[in-house]
């Protein structure tokens, strides 16, 4: 099916009043093609869902897609001013009513909530009087993140104590553009945005059907339809954050889409990939600082550059494909583009070892993790190390050195 069969799918859902199905649908002709009407459309059906923070979002990029879309600005000016946003509701209303496009009955609708908010836009309070949201009940969260009060969300994944470990200090991100890759709850976008970030692109696939299947596609244990990454539209509410958010797979990151960042982060991605290479070589397109990369990482021999490929779902479940060691990785990010990489020195050992890389795309971010004692830098030396272990293990005979 092609990207506009998938949106007039997700259209006829929608005017069949289906509009959580219709909301994937209109996402897959995203996947393949984005354009402002088709996330408008998308950010309408999950309006009508009852997902209002995810809508808004919606309507905020697809009018960042086509700032003269008269629905986008129709649409987020209504949601906006049901929430008592009226300053920002009235610019967009009186913008989309300029419209030429608009049909008589939609300019009545749109003058009606003009006349509506007009006096309460006069004598608007400034957006931190406003009194907060109503807030949906707190989801079940994956990752462990602060809240404002000091309490944590409680999830087992827990990257609290990454940043500090790293060496990634807040005056590195302040100012910065940062990429969250597979960003789940959003601990790493939410934490840059905290940091000053000037701005924060966080994506992951929104559908467990989206995940990097092979030709078959999804095991029909998979599940399908559910709403996944909920926790980041709630932090997103709380927050009043400005994070963006884009239900798109790590291989669709394109610079002339998206722009480059100077920091991207993707955790617990590259096991999941049955093209890990080529999601690499995406991310060093889209990053010109540095890239951190967490992953599980199969140890036997951490210094031969090798990967294992989980069949079937012989390594915990079928969503997970790739196994590399240690070396593996780092060879893949300097191969990627990476030319200085830093490699977690505490190696875990058994089956579910996980390791941090720092890949610097150039010597300014290479030179600020050089003193970080929780990594080493992959030096020549290292490199020698690698390659004997890969003679031997193909019975070569060893690089004479001069
Ligand atoms: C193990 S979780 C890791 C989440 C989070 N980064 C962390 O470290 O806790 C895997 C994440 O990868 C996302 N994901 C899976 N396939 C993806 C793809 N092809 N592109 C982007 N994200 C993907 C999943 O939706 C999920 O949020």
């Amino acid at each position: 099916m092609t990207a506009s069969s998938h949106h007039q799918k997700g259209m006829d859902l929608f005017h069949a009043g289906c509009y959580a199905e219709a909301a994937q649908w209109l996402e897959k002709s995203i996947a393949e093609q984005e354009t402002s009407e088709r996330r408008s459309d998308w950010a309408a059906a999950l309006l009508q869902a009852g997902w209002p923070t995810q809508a808004e979002a919606g309507f905020r990029r697809a009018l960042d897609l086509d700032p003269a879309n008269s629905v986008a600005a129709a649409n987020l000016g209504v949601l906006l001013a049901s929430s008592q946003r009226t300053d920002e509701a009235l610019v967009l209303l009186e913008r989309a009513l300029q419209s030429t496009a608009m049909a008589p009955a939609q300019q009545a609708s749109i003058q009606q909530w003009i006349e509506k908010i007009r006096p309460a836009a006069a004598i608007a309070p400034r957006p931190s009087d406003l009194p907060s949201l109503a807030m949906p009940e707190r989801p079940k969260f994956y990752m462990n993140i602060e809240l404002p009060d000091g309490s944590f969300t409680g999830g087992p994944s827990d990257h609290t104590s990454w940043p500090a470990h790293l060496g990634l200090s807040p005056a590195m991100v302040a100012g910065k553009r940062v990429l969250d890759v597979a960003s789940n709850d959003g601990f790493w976008a939410f934490w840059a945005e905290k940091h000053g970030a000037a701005e924060v692109l966080a994506i992951d696939v929104e559908d467990y059907a989206h995940y990097d299947w092979s030709f078959g596609g999804p095991p029909a244990s998979v599940k399908r339809g559910d709403p996944k990454n909920v926790g980041f539209w709630w932090l997103h509410q709380l927050l009043r954050s400005r994070v963006r958010r884009e239900p798109i797979s790590v291989y669709q990151l394109d610079p002339e889409q998206h722009g480059v960042f100077d920091i991207a982060v993707m955790c617990g991605l590259l096991y999941h990939l049955r093209h890990p290479l080529l999601a690499l070589d995406t991310l060093r397109r889209v990053c010109n600082g540095v890239l951190i990369v967490e992953t599980h990482i199969a140890c036997a021999d951490p210094l031969l550059p090798a990967s294992l490929f989980y069949m079937d779902d012989v390594f915990r479940g079928h969503a997970n494909w790739t196994g590399p060691t240690e070396a593996a990785v780092v060879h893949w990010l300097c191969s990627a583009g990476f030319p200085t990489v830093y490699v977690e020195r505490d190696r875990q050992s058994g089956m579910y070892a996980r390791q941090k890389f720092i890949a610097c795309a150039n010597s300014t971010w290479a030179a600020n993790f050089q003193h970080n004692p929780n990594f080493q830098l992959c030096d020549s030396n290292y490199f020698r190390q690698t390659r004997a272990a890969l003679e031997t293990r193909l019975g070569l005979p060893p690089t004479t050195t001069t």
